[in-house]
């Protein structure tokens, strides 16, 4: 895997716009936010639901202070039930554990966005949530208007304990717009009711498959799952709503379940397919060799590319694949994807050919190309 980027002088815009055209869709939910793909940290990985707002607080210093913020991860997700009382309140709103959350979940947004995040919080549009707290299924209205009023910036919204999917989303879509406050709405039901054909009316973000897993030997195949279920969906993701192929197992635990090459490799993949960039490893323990791969200023680049055309499958010859995707300048961006011998950590080097034509290149014009490789330190 070697993501490239390929400059050209001289080139025809054509296919540029015939991808616009593609993307096309009206947009409908129109809350000014993800305008490029959203990036920031999920605690659900490392944490699941044993959090509290110490390791929030700890989480926000330390996304500051490895400069990952400033590398544009400025979300920090809450994401699991555990946040919450395992019981509703009458017919109150959602209410933070006080055990877990002394000071409540306003004062964990104040000290989020003090340091220049944003904070995002969790919950499901079923009965119940995955670990059985409240959900917000019929308190949808009452819900929001907590979220707006604690300041929150983000909502995931999970799909457990629940059915017809769409309208359910929508309830909640609709009620977040209601509270006036813009509120990232991250649709996480699993790719279940094909949400990329209407994602971007209701949400910012549509989930296209079931959750990621993190197995000893099965957390590969999980990305290549995801990566196939969000192969093909490229035309329905534009800026203010993105298919989603969950949060990045890059540096999650220590690269024992991935090689260093296939972080790499589903780096630059998530970039290119314009996924959100949502890592989840423990903050507090990176290696400098995870460091490189989030920050990987190239590779971010391509993904918050203002143009916002994601990048898909072009051509593919047994293992090996090239995804591309235009950017904003004109240029092109790459990437030569070698599927074999995935497991084996050595993964030995294979030469692999572009085609100008399969990205979208006219064979007669000019071209200047950039070669930047994974194997940089
Ligand atoms: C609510 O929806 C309307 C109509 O799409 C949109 O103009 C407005 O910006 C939305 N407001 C929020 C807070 O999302
Ligand atoms: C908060 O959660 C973290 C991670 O689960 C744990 O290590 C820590 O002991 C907890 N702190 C408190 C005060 O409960
Ligand atoms: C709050 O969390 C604690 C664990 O930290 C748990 O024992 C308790 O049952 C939770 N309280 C409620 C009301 O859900
Ligand atoms: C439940 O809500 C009522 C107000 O509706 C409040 O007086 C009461 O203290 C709440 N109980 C708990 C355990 O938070
Ligand atoms: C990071 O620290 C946690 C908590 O101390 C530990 O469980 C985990 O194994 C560590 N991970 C790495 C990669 O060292
Ligand atoms: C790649 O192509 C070059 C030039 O033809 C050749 O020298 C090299 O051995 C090839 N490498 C592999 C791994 O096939
Ligand atoms: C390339 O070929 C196309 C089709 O023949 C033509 O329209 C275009 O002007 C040519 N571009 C250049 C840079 O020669």
């Amino acid at each position: 895997m070697w993501p490239s980027r390929f400059h050209f002088v001289n080139a025809s815009v054509i296919a540029v716009t015939v991808l616009i055209i593609c993307a096309g869709l009206t947009a409908g939910l129109n809350n000014g936010l993800a305008s490029t793909p959203p990036m920031g940290y999920n605690t659900w990985n490392a944490f699941h639901d044993e959090i509290n707002e110490t390791l929030i607080y700890h989480a926000a210093d330390e996304l500051v202070e490895t400069g990952l913020a400033a590398a544009g991860y400025d979300y920090l997700v809450i994401d699991a039930d555990g946040w919450a009382n395992f019981q509703r309140n009458g017919s109150g709103p959602i209410e933070a554990n006080s055990t877990r959350f002394p000071n409540g979940i306003k004062a964990v947004a104040d000290y989020v966005h003090a340091k220049g995040l944003k904070l995002g919080i969790y919950s499901d549009s079923g009965t119940l949530t995955c670990a059985k707290y409240t959900a917000s299924l019929g308190y949808e209205a009452i819900d929001a208007a907590q979220f707006a009023a604690w300041e929150v910036d983000l909502l995931k919204y999970d799909n457990c304990f629940s059915r017809t999917v769409r309208s359910r989303y929508e309830a909640m879509s609709d009620a977040l717009n209601a509270t006036g406050r813009p509120i990232l709405f991250s649709m996480c039901e699993w790719g279940v009711s094909s949400p990329w054909e209407y994602g971007n009316q209701v949400g910012n973000t549509w989930r296209t498959t079931q959750d990621i897993s993190l197995a000893i030997s099965a957390t590969w195949d999980s990305v290549m799952n995801n990566l196939e279920g969000t192969k093909g969906l490229a035309r329905f993701g534009g800026p203010g709503g993105w298919n989603d192929a969950d949060m990045l197992e890059v540096g999650w635990p220590g690269g024992a379940l991935l090689s260093d090459v296939e972080q790499r490799a589903h780096f630059a993949l998530w970039a290119i397919l314009k996924s959100p960039l949502i890592f989840g490893n423990d903050l507090r323990n990176m290696t400098r060799q995870t460091l490189n791969i989030l920050k990987s200023p190239e590779v971010v680049a391509i993904n918050q590319d203002p143009l916002g055309i994601p990048g898909d499958l072009v051509w593919k010859q047994g293992p090996q694949e090239v995804y591309a995707a235009p950017l904003v300048d004109g240029s092109r961006a790459v990437v030569l994807f070698n599927r074999h011998q995935h497991l084996d950590p050595n993964f030995p080097s294979q030469n692999m050919t572009v085609f100008w034509r399969s990205i979208g290149i006219p064979p007669n014009v000019t071209v200047w190309a950039f070669l930047f490789s994974s194997s940089r330190p």
